[in-house]
């Protein structure tokens, strides 16, 4: 997997503020403030939540920035170690974060096709894909589509489904998931990294797997997730933020932590992690603590201290959502059945 030769952060923070710069912050403060208030909620929205072009850009302005974010984390963790995908469909793709991502991650993408209820999140996505330095995401195709249970979609290497699920009604969703699998040789779910965003990731695991899929990633297995109780699994990247995103969400700090949950399952045997780091790494003098999900499907904290050098200053360097221990394979799956 060569690494892709354009920084599409850039050239997606630069479309942003292309189109975002001209509309006064004060128009879009309000619709923030309200969006915010509709994804906290909790609730499957019984009417679409972006309605306007401000609503769209608000979105875009508050959100676009961490989704892609984190779609690129998620993509970047099996990258190198699935076949790299050349189409993707992307599920209630609102203004086109996971196409940008996929096209970060994988220079291989020729064409997207971004499947949207919401007309204005539409019609903004496209503006801001024409403005992208790779041809991928300018080619990226538009549709209007509104997910029910009898939804079929078309064969592609890729799915993304990111931030989507907790808008869908329960049968919905399950359609939703189903259909995914039948479609695509790899299908990528992410969510918010909450107790509930990590519980949609989790059946949507358990019915890619019952479809016959295998899982990439996070997990090193496919077995039952060990993470259980008041626990979650998640994870969370990096996001700078803008003057414009700070001026919107009133905040100070130059970044913000973008948490979610994640699952990549495939049709073919993945190449996975050996293991998966699920928390920040604990750290006192001499002596590095790593909770990590093995192959065996066991959740353990593994000490690793200064006498095992090598490891040990691996373990230092070591994140949140990394594999673990470094340079290994995981062992080759069974074959399923
Ligand atoms: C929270 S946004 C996520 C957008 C994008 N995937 C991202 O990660 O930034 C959810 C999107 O799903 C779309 N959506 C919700 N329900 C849908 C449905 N039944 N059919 C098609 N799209 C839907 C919404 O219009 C919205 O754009």
């Amino acid at each position: 997997m060569t690494a892709p030769d354009t920084d599409l952060a850039a050239g997606l923070a630069a479309a942003l503020d292309d189109v975002l710069d001209p509309v006064p912050a004060g128009r879009l403060a309000p619709v923030v403030d309200r969006l915010i208030r509709d994804y906290r909620s909790g609730t499957v929205p019984s009417s679409p939540i972006l309605r306007t072009a401000d609503d769209a850009a608000a979105y875009a302005a508050y959100r676009m920035p961490a989704t892609y974010a984190a779609v690129v984390d998620v993509l970047e963790r099996v990258a190198g170690r699935v076949d790299d995908p050349a189409t993707q469909v992307d599920l209630g793709g609102g203004t086109g974060a996971a196409v940008w991502a996929a096209a970060q991650v994988w220079p291989s993408l020729r064409q997207a096709t971004v499947l949207e209820a919401a007309a204005p999140a539409r019609a903004l996505g496209r503006r801001l894909a024409e403005a992208a330095p790779v041809p991928a995401v300018r080619a990226a195709r538009w549709e209007a589509a509104v997910f029910g249970t009898g939804t079929t979609l078309p064969e592609t290497d890729l799915v993304t489904a990111c931030y989507l699920l907790g808008e869908l009604p329960e049968p919905v969703r399950e359609a939703l998931t189903g259909a995914a699998a039948r479609a695509a040789r790899m299908v990528v779910v992410v969510e918010p990294g909450t107790p509930a965003g990590y519980a949609r990731v989790l059946a949507a695991r358990s019915q890619l797997l019952a479809a016959g899929m295998r899982i990439a990633a996070p997990c090193p297995h496919d077995g039952a997730c060990p993470v259980t109780g008041d626990d979650w699994c998640h994870f969370a990247a990096r996001v700078p933020r803008s003057s414009r995103h700070r001026a919107l969400k009133a905040g100070t700090l130059g970044h913000e932590d973008e948490k979610f949950s994640y699952v990549v399952a495939v049709r073919e045997h993945p190449d996975r992690a050996p293991g998966r780091i699920v928390r920040h790494p604990g750290s006192r003098k001499g002596l590095v603590t790593l909770r990590v999900c093995s192959a065996d499907g066991g959740l353990r904290d593994t000490p690793v201290p200064r006498s095992r050098k090598e490891l040990f200053r691996a373990a230092r360097d070591a994140a949140w959502g990394d594999p673990w221990p470094p340079g290994e394979t995981g062992p080759a799956p069974a074959s399923p059945g």
